[in-house]
């Protein structure tokens, strides 16, 4: 197992924001809930189209999943342009090329506007396999973007210094540093009138004429239009619940000679994953990001996908010190495109980006304020939450529905055994107690400090991970500190604190 907390390279190189708790009710236009990549790109076209908009973070501006992302900018999404031409036709494929490849343009023209010093770099993207097994299937997905419209070419030869069975080579893509260019984009976002909290978690949303949003410190807004752009719904329409399936990555960097740089983004399926890119880094070096290994939430054996990667990255690059090592998470969709646009009257989802979600952050900026204003593009049909491909998504609906449920009932069956006394000191399980599902956790004193095990969200039961020494719920993703409190959502509230000790038998 690494040393050490994690930390991402993102967070560590940028300047920290406080943007100040909201303290007083207000009323205006269009709140946003959520300060990513998705909300503060819709805040931002907001700002610009002259309305008034407030961002509430529960946390800091860009420190969710977009501060622990790996920052391709990317519309060469891997293995989507071939189901998406087969499944709803050729002009669907070539707009979804469009929006995305817009919105790779867009970060760049609004870098130089604002002049933000987010080291965006152009370079090509590449989709690879290994096996000669896949290389006809990657061949006809290259055929499929090309047709799509985008600058796609087959090739065997790339600069990794490993042999590949073949890639998917597109130009003109990108890559950058998310946060410091969310920094940026949010200081513009002020500078237009636009209102950003931080530290403001939004625990309530009652649907109304004018919406109202209810702030865990009591804290009440009042807004014509909603948009929720917190990864995952904090709000139940369109059984989102069972549409999002919520996958984490790791990732680990390392310090390379410039003259080994790869010069593009690479990334492969195969092998649970495996996403190679650099950037610039200190002393004439540059910094390998490597990201891999896809595991659910509440995943026992995250210390053995670590050793996979790493052992994955120095077997592959010649490197030394791992300097920094994180995980974070992303939601997959049941039909591969996300979930962008309308979801009730004047209230509005981003979510379901499945790890491609810089690019879809910026469309859903253009997309949802389009929405919002009366302008909406050509292509923001395929995004619509509310869409119904039965015969596409019923399958994948239901089996996201099923590992939910499944998920739901092993681990109340997994944890009918264990004791308090059976948890080494600086560990943690759920265990029965006073016939309670209980989240034990044993400090390094021995001391027990137990939690509910019951997730708020939606009642599954959280399990521990012991490599970042946290909860996490397997159902959505929600995770929560030792003390019980919320790092990420859906849940809006806490893990409840359990006495120990003797007491009457309790059900749950
Ligand atoms: C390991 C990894 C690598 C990735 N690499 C890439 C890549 O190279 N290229 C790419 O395109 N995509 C990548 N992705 C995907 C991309 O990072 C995400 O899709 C994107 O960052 C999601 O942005 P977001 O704004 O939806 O979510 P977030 O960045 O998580 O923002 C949501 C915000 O909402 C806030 N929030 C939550 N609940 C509340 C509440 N109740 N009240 C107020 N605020 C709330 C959170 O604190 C958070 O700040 C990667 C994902 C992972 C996991
Ligand atoms: S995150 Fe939904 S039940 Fe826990």
């Amino acid at each position: 197992m690494l040393e050490g907390r994690p930390q991402s390279y993102w967070m560590t190189s940028s300047p920290a924001t406080s943007y100040p708790v909201l303290t007083e009710a207000a009323e205006v236009d269009v709140a946003v809930v959520g300060g990513g990549v998705a909300g503060l790109s819709t805040a931002a076209e907001l700002a610009r189209a002259g309305r008034s908009v407030m961002v509430l973070e529960a946390d800091r501006i860009a420190a969710g999943v977009t501060g622990y992302t790996t920052g391709r900018l990317s519309s060469a999404h891997p293995w989507i342009y071939g189901p998406l031409r087969d499944a709803l036709g050729p002009d669907a494929a070539r707009l979804y090329a469009r929006s995305q490849q817009e919105a790779v343009e867009q970060v760049g023209r609004t870098a130089r506007e604002l002049e933000i010093d987010c080291e965006l770099e152009r370079r090509p993207s590449h989709v690879y396999v290994e096996s000669p097994d896949r290389v006809d299937e990657l061949k006809a997905e290259t055929e499929a973007v090309q047709e799509a419209g985008l600058p796609a070419s087959f090739v065997t030869d790339t600069d990794l210094p490993y042999e590949v069975a073949g890639a998917m080579r597109v130009e003109e893509q990108a890559q950058f540093h998310p946060r410091r260019y969310l920094i940026g984009l949010a200081e513009d976002i002020v500078r237009r009138g636009g209102r950003i909290h931080e530290r403001t978690r939004v625990v309530e949303l009652s649907e109304g004429r004018g919406h109202r949003l209810t702030t865990g410190d009591g804290v009440t807004v009042t807004a014509r239009e909603v948009v929720i752009a917190t990864l995952f719904p904090i709000v139940e329409h369109a059984l989102l619940s069972f549409r999002l399936t919520p996958l984490r990555e790791l990732v680990v960097t390392a310090p390379i000679p410039e003259e080994d740089d790869p010069g593009a983004m690479y990334i492969t399926r195969q092998e649970n994953t495996r996403s190679v890119r650099t950037a610039p880094y200190r002393d004439g070096r540059r910094l390998l990001l490597v990201t891999g290994e896809s595991y659910a939430p509440g995943n026992r054996d995250v210390a053995d996908h670590q050793r996979r990667l790493v052992a994955w990255t120095r077997e592959h690059f010649k490197i030394g010190e791992i300097v920094h090592w994180w995980s974070a998470q992303d939601l997959d969709t049941a039909g591969k495109v996300p979930y962008v646009g309308r979801i009730a009257d004047r209230l509005y989802v981003a979510t379901g980006y499945a790890r491609s979600g810089m690019s879809h952050g910026v469309m859903s900026g253009r997309l949802l304020a389009g929405l919002i204003t009366g302008d909406e593009p050509e292509w923001a049909y395929l995004y619509d939450p509310r869409r119904a491909h039965p015969v596409r998504e019923a399958g994948p609906v239901l089996s996201g529905g099923m590992t939910n449920m499944r998920r739901f009932i092993e681990d109340r069956v997994r944890t009918q055994a264990g004791d308090l006394e059976d948890i080494p000191p600086g560990s943690g399980a759920v265990i029965r107690h006073r016939g309670r599902h209980c989240a034990a956790y044993r400090d390094e004193d021995g001391t027990p400090h137990l939690l509910s095990a019951r997730c708020p969200h939606l009642a599954c039961l959280v399990a521990f991970n012991g490599t970042e020494r946290v909860w996490e719920c397997p159902c959505h993703g929600s995770r929560f500190d030792l003390e019980g409190t919320v790092l990420q959502g859906p849940a809006t509230s806490g893990l409840a604190r359990i006495e120990p000790g003797p007491g009457p038998e309790e059900r749950n």
